[in-house]
C-alpha cells in the first residue's frame, strides 16, 4: 500500500468514526477532493468498513454501537442495534453533494429520552394501532400493552424500538439485526424471532428484508420508521416535496386514527397523490380526514401493478436538493405520516429541532387495526410459516 493509499484508508476510518455526528459530510468532501472511489473499494474489501464504533450508554449501562453501510458511489448508512435502527443515510444531492437525509439523534441516550421513540427504528410486533388495545384469535381475546390513548400504537409501550437487536455485520454492504420478542410480550402471543436484513446496493437502494417465526399463532406487521427530509435533516419543513403515491384509494380513520374498515377514492380530495403533488398543496383544507389526523397520518391502499414481486409504492423529490426517493415494497399498504407531531422537542444530531413537519415518514405496512379488520389482508402468522416481507428506498437526483 502507497503512502497516498494510507492516508485515503486513515481518512475514510475517520469519516465513519464521525458518521453520526454530522460532521462526516466535511469529511467527505476532503475525502471526494482526493480519490473517494478508491477510498470506498478500500473500505468494502477492508475490515475498517465493518468495525463497529461505540453509540453511548443506555442508563442502565448497556452500550450501543453504530455499523456503517458504505457502496461503490460512497452512499452510507448508518444504523444501531438500540431499536434495529437507521441513524442516518448520506446520499449526493444534484450538485453531488453529500445530503443526510434521514433526521436522528446524536447518541444512544438522545433516542432512549426522546418524546417521539421512533426515529428510524424498525417497529414491531404490530405496526401502527390496534383498536382497544385487543385482538381475538383463534378465540381467544389478548389485551395489549396501550400507549396511544385507548389504543396501542407501534407494539405498545416496550416496542421494537426500545430494545437492543442483536447485531452482526457480514461485510461493508449489509447489517442484520435480530431479536426474539418473548410469549406475552406487550400481551402478543407466541415467542416471535424476528430477523432483518439491510442492505445499500451500489444502484443506492437501501433494501429491507424482513423474516419472522413463531412458536404460537400471532399477530405480525413489521416496518422501519425512519423520517426524512430529503433536503437534508434540519433544512426547514417538508411542505414543498412532491410526493406521489401509486393508490387509488386510502383507509379513512376516526378522531383516533383507527380505520373505519372503509376504503375510500382519493379522487377528488386533498388525499390524491396519484401525480406528483406537493405535500403542503392541501393540507391546510377543511377536511374532516386531515382533521382527524392532524395532517397526513393515514394507510395508502397501494395499487398492484403485477401479481408477483414489488409494487411501486412512492416517489418523494426534495423541492431544493433535486433528491428523489421511490418506495418500492411487497407490503399491501403504506402510511403516509407529514410530522404533524413533532413539536420541536428534540435535538437531532446536526443541532436543529424536530419541528413541526420537518420530516415524513413512508411506512410501508398491512393496513393499521387488521386483526380487528376481518375485511382487511390478514397479519396471522402461524407456527411453521415464516413471515417475510421487503421494502426498497432507492435514491437518485432528479434529471
Ligand atoms: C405513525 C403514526 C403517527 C405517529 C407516528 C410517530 O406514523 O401513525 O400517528 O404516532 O407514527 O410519531
Amino acid at each position: 500500500m502507497t503512502k497516498k493509499h494510507t492516508l485515503f484508508l486513515l481518512l475514510f476510518t475517520a469519516c465513519l468514526g464521525l458518521g453520526a455526528t454530522g460532521l462526516l459530510q466535511s469529511c467527505e468532501t476532503k475525502a471526494e477532493k482526493g480519490k473517494s472511489e478508491h477510498a470506498a473499494a478500500t473500505a468494502a474489501e477492508g475490515a475498517a468498513a465493518v468495525k463497529r464504533l461505540p453509540f453511548g450508554k443506555l442508563k442502565n449501562g448497556t452500550e450501543a454501537y453504530l455499523y456503517t453501510l458504505t457502496n461503490k458511489h460512497n452512499t452510507q448508512a448508518t444504523f444501531t442495534d438500540y431499536g434495529g435502527r437507521l441513524v442516518s443515510l448520506q446520499v449526493p444531492d444534484k450538485n453531488g453533494k453529500m445530503t443526510d437525509v434521514v433526521a436522528g439523534m446524536s447518541g444512544v441516550a438522545a433516542y432512549a429520552s426522546n418524546t417521539d421513540a421512533y426515529f428510524g427504528a424498525t417497529i414491531g410486533r404490530y405496526g401502527n394501532r390496534i383498536a382497544n388495545g385487543k385482538f381475538t384469535l383463534d378465540g381467544k381475546e389478548y389485551t395489549l400493552s396501550v400507549n396511544n390513548g385507548a389504543n396501542t400504537l407501534h407494539g405498545g409501550k416496550k416496542g421494537f424500538q426500545k430494545v437492543m437487536w442483536e447485531a452482526q455485520q457480514p461485510d461493508a454492504r449489509s447489517v442484520v439485526f435480530q431479536y426474539l420478542a418473548k410469549d406475552m410480550e406487550e400481551g402478543f402471543p407466541g415467542n416471535l424471532h424476528v430477523k432483518v436484513t439491510y442492505t445499500l446496493t451500489d444502484e443506492n437502494e437501501l433494501r429491507m428484508d424482513y423474516e419472522a417465526t413463531t412458536d404460537k399463532p400471532t399477530v405480525v406487521n413489521l416496518t422501519n420508521h425512519a423520517y426524512f427530509n430529503l433536503n437534508g435533516e434540519g433544512s426547514g419543513d417538508i411542505l414543498g416535496h412532491r410526493l406521489q403515491i401509486n393508490a387509488d384509494t386510502y383507509t379513512p380513520v376516526d378522531a383516533t386514527l383507527i380505520p373505519t374498515g372503509k376504503l375510500a377514492p382519493v379522487a377528488g380530495t386533498p388525499f390524491d397523490f396519484r401525480k406528483p403533488t406537493p405535500i403542503g398543496a392541501s393540507i391546510e383544507t377543511e377536511n374532516e380526514q386531515l382533521t382527524n389526523g392532524k395532517g397526513y397520518d393515514h394507510n395508502y391502499v397501494l395499487n398492484k401493478e403485477k401479481s408477483t414481486g414489488m409494487t411501486r409504492a412512492a416517489s418523494v423529490t426534495g423541492d431544493k436538493s433535486g433528491i428523489v426517493m421511490d418506495v418500492y415494497t411487497l407490503e399491501p399498504g403504506l402510511q403516509f405520516y407529514s410530522g404533524n407531531f413533532m413539536k420541536g422537542k428534540n435535538t437531532f444530531k446536526g443541532g436543529s429541532k424536530d419541528d413541526y413537519r420537518t420530516a415524513f415518514c413512508l411506512e410501508t405496512q398491512h393496513f393499521p387495526d387488521s386483526p380487528n379488520q376481518p375485511s382487511f389482508p390478514s397479519t396471522v402468522l402461524k407456527p411453521g410459516e415464516t413471515y417475510r416481507t421487503s421494502t426498497v428506498y432507492k435514491f437518485a437526483v432528479q434529471k
